[in-house]
C-alpha cells in the first residue's frame, strides 16, 4: 500500500475523493490547467518513481477533454518512471463504437485500447463496459467490474410483485439476464432500431408485460431516448404505470430528464461513475461505487483475486 499513488483527473472529483476515503489515503498532488486555446496542462506534484499508480478518470462528457487528460496523466507517470500505471475508467466513453456498420468508420473503442497501450498504461479497471467483449480490443489486463449487484441490492424488496426486467435493446439482453437472476424474475426483450445518434425506435417486444410492473435496465442512459422509447412501447403493450429504470452510467445529456418525466416512472436508479448534475429530480437515486472500486484497488495492490469481490 505504501507504494500506491492515486491521482484524480477532473472528470469526477467526488468519486475520486470517496474512493481515496474508502482506501484511507489522500489523493496524489497534481496540477491540471486549461489554457485559453483549449489545451491542457497536467503536472504531477509528487514523485511516482517505482510506484503503483492509479489514475481515476471516467471518459465522461466532455469526453474528448477527459480522454486527453487521462492520456496526459499516464504519459507524465510513465516519463516519471512509475512502476505500473492503472487507468481507473469507471465509464468508458466511445465504448459504443465497438464495431463497423458496413460503412467507412473507425472502431473508436479499439483505437482507445491501442492508444492506452502506446501511452504506457499497463492495466485498465473499468465498470460495466458497454459490451464485455471490448476487453478483447486490449492487449493489457482489463478488470471489468460490475455495479449490477450493488444496484440489485438497492432494488431488492422494493419492486412490485411480478415485476419483469426489460432489456430495451438487443445489447442489454445479457445485462437484463443478470438483473433477473439476482431479483428472481423474468426478462422481456425489446428490439430497437437506431435511426440516428439521438433517436431510436422499438420495433418488436418479446414477452408478456400486460398489467405488469417493469424494471428497465441498461448499461447507460445518455439522451434518455432508448429508455423513453422502451417505456412508450411497454405502455402500448399494456404494462402498468409502475416503472423503475436502472443503469450503471447516468449521463443524462441534453433533455434526458424531461424525456424520462413520464407518469408512472417512480424511480431512476444510477451510480456515480459519472458526476450526476441533476440535483432537483425526485425520482433520481444514486448509489455509490467508490467502495467497489476501492476494494478492487486493494486487491490489485496486494495481488489478490477478484473472485470474492461481490
Ligand atoms: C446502446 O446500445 C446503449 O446500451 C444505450 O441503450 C444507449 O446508448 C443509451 O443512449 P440514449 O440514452 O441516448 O438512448
Amino acid at each position: 500500500m505504501d507504494d500506491l499513488v492515486l491521482f484524480a483527473g477532473t472528470a469526477n472529483p467526488d468519486l475520486a475523493n470517496r474512493t481515496a476515503a474508502s482506501l484511507g489515503r489522500p489523493l496524489g498532488a497534481c496540477k491540471i490547467e486549461r489554457f485559453p486555446d483549449g489545451e491542457l496542462s497536467v503536472q504531477l506534484l509528487e514523485p511516482v518513481r517505482r510506484k503503483d499508480v492509479f489514475i481515476i478518470q471516467p471518459i465522461s462528457p466532455p469526453v474528448n477533454d477527459h480522454l486527453v487528460e487521462l492520456l496526459m496523466f499516464a504519459d507524465a507517470c510513465r516519463r516519471a518512471a512509475a512502476e505500473r500505471i492503472t487507468a481507473v475508467i469507471p465509464y468508458m466513453g466511445y465504448a459504443r463504437s465497438d464495431k463497423r456498420h458496413g460503412r467507412r468508420e473507425p472502431i473508436a473503442a479499439s483505437m482507445l485500447a491501442d492508444l492506452f497501450k502506446t501511452i504506457g498504461i499497463d492495466h485498465v479497471l473499468a465498470v460495466d463496459l458497454h459490451a464485455a467483449q471490448i476487453e478483447g480490443f486490449f492487449h493489457i489486463p482489463v478488470d471489468n467490474l460490475t455495479a449490477v449487484p450493488t444496484l440489485c441490492e438497492e432494488l431488492r424488496g422494493k419492486l412490485a410483485e411480478g415485476t419483469v426486467v426489460v432489456a430495451p435493446d438487443a445489447g442489454a439482453v445479457h445485462l437484463a439476464g443478470e438483473y433477473a437472476h439476482r431479483l428472481n424474475t423474468s426478462v422481456v426483450l425489446l428490439h430497437k432500431r437506431r435511426e440516428s445518434g439521438t433517436s431510436a425506435r422499438v420495433t418488436h417486444l418479446l414477452g408478456e408485460v400486460r398489467d405488469r410492473a417493469c424494471l428497465i435496465v441498461d448499461d447507460m442512459i445518455s439522451t434518455g431516448g432508448t429508455v423513453a422509447e422502451a417505456i412508450e412501447a411497454l405502455l402500448r403493450a399494456g404494462a402498468r404505470r409502475d416503472i423503475t429504470i436502472a443503469a450503471t452510467h447516468g449521463l443524462f445529456v441534453q433533455d434526458a430528464q424531461r424525456k424520462l418525466a413520464i407518469p408512472g416512472v417512480h424511480k431512476v436508479l444510477v451510480t456515480d461513475t459519472v458526476p450526476i448534475k441533476q440535483k432537483a429530480w425526485a425520482e433520481l437515486h444514486v448509489v455509490l461505487v467508490a467502495p467497489l472500486i476501492a476494494s478492487a484497488l486493494n486487491r490489485l495492490v496486494s495481488h489478490e483475486t477478484f473472485g470474492d469481490l461481490y
